[in-house]
């Protein structure tokens, strides 16, 4: 049996591990990375062999459950400290995705809620809140689709940037959610998928899981949105997001912020779909978002077999930017398509 059951992130309980595909392998080999070290997991999280904003937050949270299952403390007081310790690793482990320092956030709440709980107690209850937002994160973003499909309905071909597919959650996706669940609901769409420089996520990875879905897939090099914008061969354009600010403006990975400028200007419109988890209302806006930069090595010489840069070329590798708010339509969430007004309040 497919020991992933069709999901990207899993807790082994039986054997005390993480499972994760390892998508630094896609679309090439589907290995399955079985976890149990701290290094090792915020090191998948760090070189993307688990990436995705809600899809980290779950790898973090069932890795703090496998790693106080590992702990041989029997002190409370000293596995506390030891489970803070792994908590701030891997919440430090990357920067923009709030889903990351949410879902550590969620855990840490089990052993501050549960002050007099001995060892053995605290493991069962982290085990317990893990699996909780493995599910929850599945629930979540089938009703994102859910709530997405009905705005499609008139649409024949959508344009969707990075992967923000079943690979980047548990199960589903944020961003592909409403093509999945429209394909079930007997409507079919054509996608336009970004290949996403440097890392090629939707060459790779958005590619592959369409593919694999039946679904009609075409890659473009980033450069290529406006042509097929101008065309009119676009009705609709489907991002996801790693931290949406309490005025709507947004980070999605690099190129995202071209794109709804671009979509803007033909008119099309320009949809972040986002699990409410990724809503940070302590940002007020885009300025208060971190961005992570990454290696230029990604740039110079990942996917090729000689440097492609000339030696003495520098890079520069912001691994997200910010949409402004007003170059989104809307939010299609788990809780309803919503407007940053409504963030607050329902
Ligand atoms: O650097 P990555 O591959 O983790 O970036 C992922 C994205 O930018 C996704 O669009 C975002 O996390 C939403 S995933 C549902």
């Amino acid at each position: 049996m497919d020991k992933m059951q069709g999901e990207t992130v899993r807790l082994d309980r039986v054997h005390n591990r993480l499972l994760i595909i390892d998508q630094t392998k896609l679309p090439n080999q589907k290995l399955i990375l079985e976890l149990h070290t701290l290094e090792k997991m915020v090191l998948a999280i760090q070189t993307l062999q688990v990436r995705g904003a809600p899809a980290i937050g779950v790898a973090a949270a069932i890795g703090l459950s496998v790693l106080a299952g590992e702990s041989t403390e029997t002190d409370v007081e000293k596995f506390k400290a030891e489970f803070s310790e792994n908590a701030r690793r891997l919440e430090n482990a990357r920067p923009t995705a709030v889903n990351l320092a949410w879902a550590v956030g969620q855990m840490c709440a089990v052993v501050k809620e549960n002050n007099n709980a001995t060892v053995p107690v605290l493991k069962d209850l982290l085990y317990q809140k893990a699996q909780e937002l493995h599910d929850r994160d599945i629930a979540v973003c089938r009703a994102i689709g859910e709530n997405g499909a009905p705005l499609l309905k008139n649409c024949k071909r959508v344009l969707t940037h990075c992967n923000a597919g079943r690979l980047a959650t548990v199960k589903y996706g944020t961003a592909l959610a409403p093509i999945y669940i429209a394909k079930e609901q007997g409507h079919s769409l054509s996608v336009y998928a970004d290949e996403t420089r440097p890392l090629l996520q939707g060459a790779r990875l958005t590619a592959y899981e369409l593919c694999e879905a039946g679904i009609d897939t075409t890659v473009l090099c980033d450069n290529m949105a406006s042509y097929v914008m101008g065309k009119g061969l676009v009705d609709a354009v489907l991002v996801g997001c790693d931290r949406v600010a309490a005025n709507g403006d947004t980070a999605n990975k690099i190129g995202t912020s071209g794109l709804a400028v671009l979509a803007s200007f033909y008119h099309i419109p320009f949809y972040v779909c986002a699990p409410f988890s990724t809503i940070d209302l302590n940002a007020q806006s885009g300025k208060d978002i971190p961005i992570e930069m990454r290696d230029g090595e990604e740039i110079r010489s990942l996917w090729y077999q000689k440097p492609l840069l000339p030696e003495n070329a520098k890079t520069l590798n912001p691994a997200f930017d910010i949409t402004p708010h007003k170059l989104i339509t809307a939010f299609i969430t788990e809780k309803g398509v919503l407007q940053p007004k409504d963030f607050s309040v329902v």
